[in-house]
């Protein structure tokens, strides 16, 4: 499970994130909400490691994460999909995602060079990074470089990676903007289908209503940096304060 304990940051005299304690259960996708500079973006960065907070701490499965740079939280199980920058362009896919199960190999359990052992990592990791390309339908393109695959694709590659990477929380913040209207469902499925395994949990921040209806056991609602509301998706869009928070920002016809 991930908690968030009283997690603040300050810029300057701004609270950006004010005091949010929550805590998020593997097997659900709760989806967060709230208007533009509601402090989002912040909350993930402060998650991940992005950011140094102020004040609180970052919890997950009961391990406190808070004085760990943003590369020992990956490895710890936190992963971020980051819009592209995880992925090496001029690699092919398979190659990309043979590094990061390579990564998950790194540190104490990592065995001395010897031959065999070099070997029989090798057969393991490659085999580990074929049967993710199949579970995420990318086995054919395993041999392209990333930079010649379309956009949908890269950003569908990069969860890929934080499969291979083993990540045990799945953050993604506005997965489809940006993205053209053939390239939206891919993201969407593939969160979908994340969805299916029962130990991941998942954050999706995402303004599009009639997806946050279709994907969310859970909404929170961030206003000011602070937390809000925090129930079951019917219940939480109907709340007088959402309805407030929204207006003007994600009016949507009822
Ligand atoms: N690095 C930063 N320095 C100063 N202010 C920041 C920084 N990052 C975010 N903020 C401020 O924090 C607030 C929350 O921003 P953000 O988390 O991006 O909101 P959201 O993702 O909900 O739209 C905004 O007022 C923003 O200007
Ligand atoms: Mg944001």
């Amino acid at each position: 499970m991930l908690e968030t304990r009283n997690l603040t940051i300050r810029f300057g005299g701004h609270v950006a994130v004010n005091a949010v304690s929550c805590r998020f259960e593997p097997g659900t996708l709760t989806a967060i909400v709230g208007p533009n500079g509601a402090g989002k973006t912040t909350y993930f960065n402060l998650i991940s490691g992005q950011l140094p907070a102020s004040e609180g701490q970052v919890l997950l499965g009961g391990r406190d994460l808070s004085s760990l740079p943003a590369s020992a939280r990956t490895r710890a199980g936190l992963g971020r999909a980051f819009q592209l920058t995880n992925l090496f362009p001029n690699l092919s896919v398979l190659e990309n995602v043979r590094l990061a199960v390579q990564a998950t190999l790194e540190g104490p359990h990592r065995r001395g060079l010897n031959l065999w052992s070099i070997w029989s990592d090798h057969a393991r990791l490659t085999a580990r990074a074929h049967e993710i390309l199949e579970s995420v339908a990318m086995s054919s393109q395993r041999d392209l470089p990333v930079a010649s695959l379309p956009h949908g694709d890269q950003r569908k590659l990069e969860v890929a990676l934080l499969m291979a990477l083993d990540a045990q929380v799945y953050m993604f913040d506005e997965p489809t903007a940006g993205m053209s209207h053939d390239e939206a469902p891919v993201i969407l499925n593939l969160i979908r289908q994340l969805k299916q395994d029962k130990t991941k949990t998942i954050l999706l921040v995402e303004h599009k209503m009639d997806v946050v209806r279709e994907l969310a056991d859970r909404i929170i609602v961030l206003h000011n940096g602070t937390l809000v509301a925090d129930g079951e998706p019917a219940e939480v869009i109907a709340s007088p304060v959402v309805q407030e928070a929204y207006l003007g920002v994600s009016k949507e016809p009822a």
